[in-house]
């Protein structure tokens, strides 16, 4: 087995100015525990940490044995650490909201006499919509700037592979979409008799999002300020779904922080007259470790054994973080 060249530690220790750690993996590896001890340890440094959820599903609560929802909240029994889940179903009324109110002002603009119901309908009945609530949720978070570290449960793989792979295109589309606009408007204003400048909200939100999308991006490859880590299983399919994230994350530069393996199963504890489900299971994990090694070459962060129980409250993620962070 190769050693670890960098653990979690040595890489906290050379990026001091980390501001934004996030957790991906394949279902159920482990990303919101790792979070959870991530935030722990972190705290117990002397950073001010927050630990949030953007998930529609959440389980910092059931994690922490609190409840975090939907506001900033102190976690017992650690100093400097707050979590918060945000509350998804609000931030969806509000965006949708805010959708319905440039939709009837377009409409109002067009003069079209149509209810404005039925575009809204359209542009927020799909599940790209509130993955990107979710999103701006994020970014919000990130952009308020008052922790000295943020750690996320889930990285927003999909999104952040959107956002960046989109973001060029996108700035060239709104660029010429502000063009034309302008261009009506200087139109507008020539054959009006008044002189005074008319308020235009979409043009003002595509400038907005435009701008905020661009700063989005900026921290989201600041490998200084941020690190997406990958939880893995020593099994087949978890480990290609975090080699199919690790590839877009490098085409994208987004900074990848490195690979956490989890659930090992130690060997010491399995003697030679163990059952052979036991067994195999160990040989199983041996065997995908060896692919750990290769494939992940100077990558591996750290490896952490399978618990005799699941990693619930403040006691067990200490104990995480302790084997995380040695
Ligand atoms: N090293 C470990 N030993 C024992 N149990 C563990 C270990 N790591 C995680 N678990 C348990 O495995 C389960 C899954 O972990 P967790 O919820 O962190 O995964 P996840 O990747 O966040 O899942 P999801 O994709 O559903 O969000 C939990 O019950 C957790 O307590
Ligand atoms: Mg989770």
């Amino acid at each position: 087995m190769s050693p670890i060249e960098t653990s979690m530690t040595g890489y906290f220790k050379a990026h001091g100015d980390l501001h934004y750690v996030f957790y991906g993996g394949k279902g159920g590896v482990g990303k919101t525990v790792m979070a959870g001890a991530t935030a722990v340890w972190a705290a117990q440094q002397g950073k001010r940490v927050m630990l949030a959820s953007t998930n529609p599903v959440h389980s910092l609560s059931g994690l922490l044995g609190q409840d975090v929802f939907g506001k900033h909240t102190p976690v017992s029994g650690v100093d400097n650490l707050w979590a918060y889940e945000i509350d998804t179903k609000d931030t969806i009324e509000r965006s949708k909201q805010e959708i319905r109110d440039k939709i009837q002002w377009f409409l109002k603009y067009a003069d079209i006499s149509t209810k404005a119901e039925d575009f809204v309908e359209s542009a927020t009945m799909n599940p790209a919509f509130e993955e990107s609530a979710m999103f701006e949720n994020m970014i919000d978070l990130m952009f308020k700037n008052e922790y000295d570290l943020y750690v996320f449960d889930t990285a927003p793989t999909a999104n952040a592979r959107r956002l960046l792979g989109m973001s060029k295109v996108y700035s060239l589309w709104v660029n010429k979409m502000l063009k034309s606009r302008e261009e009506a408007r200087s139109l507008r204003e020539m054959l009006s008799f008044t002189k005074k400048k008319e308020a235009d909200p979409l043009m003002d939100y595509l400038v907005s999002f435009r701008d905020r999308m661009g700063h989005a991006r900026e921290l989201l490859t600041d490998p200084e300020k941020t690190s997406f880590f990958f939880v893995t299983l020593p099994e087949a399919l978890p480990i290609a779904v975090i080699t199919r994230f690790i590839g877009w994350f490098h085409d994208f530069g987004i900074p990848v922080g490195g690979v956490l393996v989890n659930m090992l199963i130690d060997s010491s504890q399995v003697k030679d007259d163990a059952p052979d489900f036991v067994r195999n299971r160990l040989a199983m994990q041996q065997r995908y470790m060896e692919d750990i090694w290769e494939k992940f070459d100077g990558m591996v962060r750290s490896t952490t054994p399978l618990f005799e129980t699941e990693v619930r409250g403040v006691p067990m993620l200490q104990r995480l973080a302790e084997n995380v962070f040695v």
